[in-house]
């Protein structure tokens, strides 16, 4: 991360200082910027299906608020203006190769905290109200000029029956006009509110995320129950007797339940598998296209080893030493492979050297991944 990103400051200097503990506004954080994705191309995104979009609009008379769902069509797009306006897209990085780059400039900070670039786009007076948020953000003003107001207050009640979270007292004790290019930090539990000064006010929000216990635990249990040994699913009597006391629920029945599930172990390695997994399982919506007549293995490799492969803009990748995490599935990699695997999860591409001669295991995975479309080979450089 370069220190005009951070307002002067190194990625060491940011995390100590700031990093979940304080707001910082960075002027300038990007000079001229050009946004990767404009105000047009995002309302497109918010037309498709496959993109994860929401629509809030706010009624001046009432002040009342709605929030819609996406896909929208142009018409819901168009009438929406005649209030104030917002509409929001989700993983933007993952429908634009030079947006999934931005995001990447944000690369000290680890991919498992990364989540992904939402943007919006505002009619002027548009916003999506006071509220607090549970993850660490970054808000990039892309276009148009944009009003944050923040405030470190405690109370976070909310206004009653509304669809979003829009806090009932906000008091802000901080106010900031933010133009392209110009960038605010705010850590997680900071109420908030930004409102549109322009029209074509577009923001991009790049977006850190945090498991809660209860999302840790689940991905525990899930672990848990795939560890029990396959051959014995069911609870079962192996001697029932004849129950005097039907009510009772009886000594045998517990001691067989924990037969069923008392030689699983819960310890760090089953924990940090869960997390991997966790971590790397798309979400809901996202659908890999795999290659409508995919080359075979030979071409593959021969066009690899030429032009290297790069990382679907979809594909989330996270290791542990030979514990390799790949859109929900784990596998383990031979020790040799372990480099350019590596090199792949962290740069999301592999240069051609690494595939000159590479070893089977790494040649048959990379190969099953690109017929998932989970990579692909790399455009070769017509210069
Ligand atoms: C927005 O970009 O309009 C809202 C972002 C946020 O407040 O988290
Ligand atoms: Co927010």
């Amino acid at each position: 991360m370069d220190k005009i990103l951070l307002g002067g400051l190194t990625a060491r200097q940011f995390l100590k200082a700031h990093w979940q503990k304080t707001p910082r506004m960075i002027q300038g954080a990007i000079p001229d910027f050009v946004p990767p994705v404009s105000v047009a191309e995002t309302l497109i995104l918010a037309r498709r299906e496959e993109m994860e979009s929401r629509l809030i609009t706010q009624t001046p008379q009432t002040s009342a608020w709605s929030l819609k769902h996406g896909p929208f069509t142009t018409r819901q797009l168009n009438a929406a203006k005649q209030h104030a306006w917002t509409v929001l897209v989700q993983g933007v990085n993952t429908a634009s190769r030079e947006a999934d780059a931005l995001l990447r400039r944000f690369n000290a900070l680890p991919y498992a905290r990364l989540d992904d670039l939402m943007v919006s786009v505002a009619g002027k007076g548009g916003g999506v109200g006071p509220h607090v948020d549970s993850y660490d953000v970054f808000l990039l003003q892309a276009s148009g000029k944009r009003r944050w107001r923040i405030s470190a207050q405690t109370d976070h009640r909310l206004v009653e029956g509304a669809p979003l979270k829009i806090l009932r007292n906000f008091k802000h004790t901080e106010e900031h006009v933010l133009g392209p290019g110009d960038m605010l930090y705010l850590p997680p539990g900071w109420a908030h509110e930004g409102v549109a000064l322009t029209d074509d006010c577009m923001t991009y929000s790049v977006g850190f995320r945090a498991l809660s216990k209860s999302e840790i635990t689940r991905h525990v249990l899930n672990a848990l129950d795939e560890a029990l040994p396959a051959q014995s699913p069911l609870y079962s009597d192996p001697v029932l007797r004849r129950s005097k006391f039907p009510g009772l629920i009886a000594r045998d029945f517990v001691d067989q339940a924990f037969k069923l599930v008392g030689r699983i172990k819960f310890d760090r390695a089953l924990l940090a598998n869960a997390l991997g997994l966790a971590l790397t399982e798309p979400k809901p919506h996202i659908v890999f296209d795999m290659p409508e007549e995919p080359l075979s293995e030979r071409v593959f490799k021969a066009r690899a080893a030429k032009f290297g492969v790069i990382l679907d803009l979809k594909s989330l990748f996270l290791y542990r030493t030979t514990a390799l995490y790949i859109n929900g599935e784990a596998l383990k990699a031979p020790r040799d492979s372990l480099l350019a695997l590596q090199t792949l999860a962290n740069e999301r591409r592999l240069p051609a050297q690494f595939l000159r001669r590479p070893q089977a295991f790494l040649s048959s995975t990379l190969y099953e991944w690109y017929c998932a479309g989970w990579l692909h080979l790399e455009e070769p450089n017509d210069e």
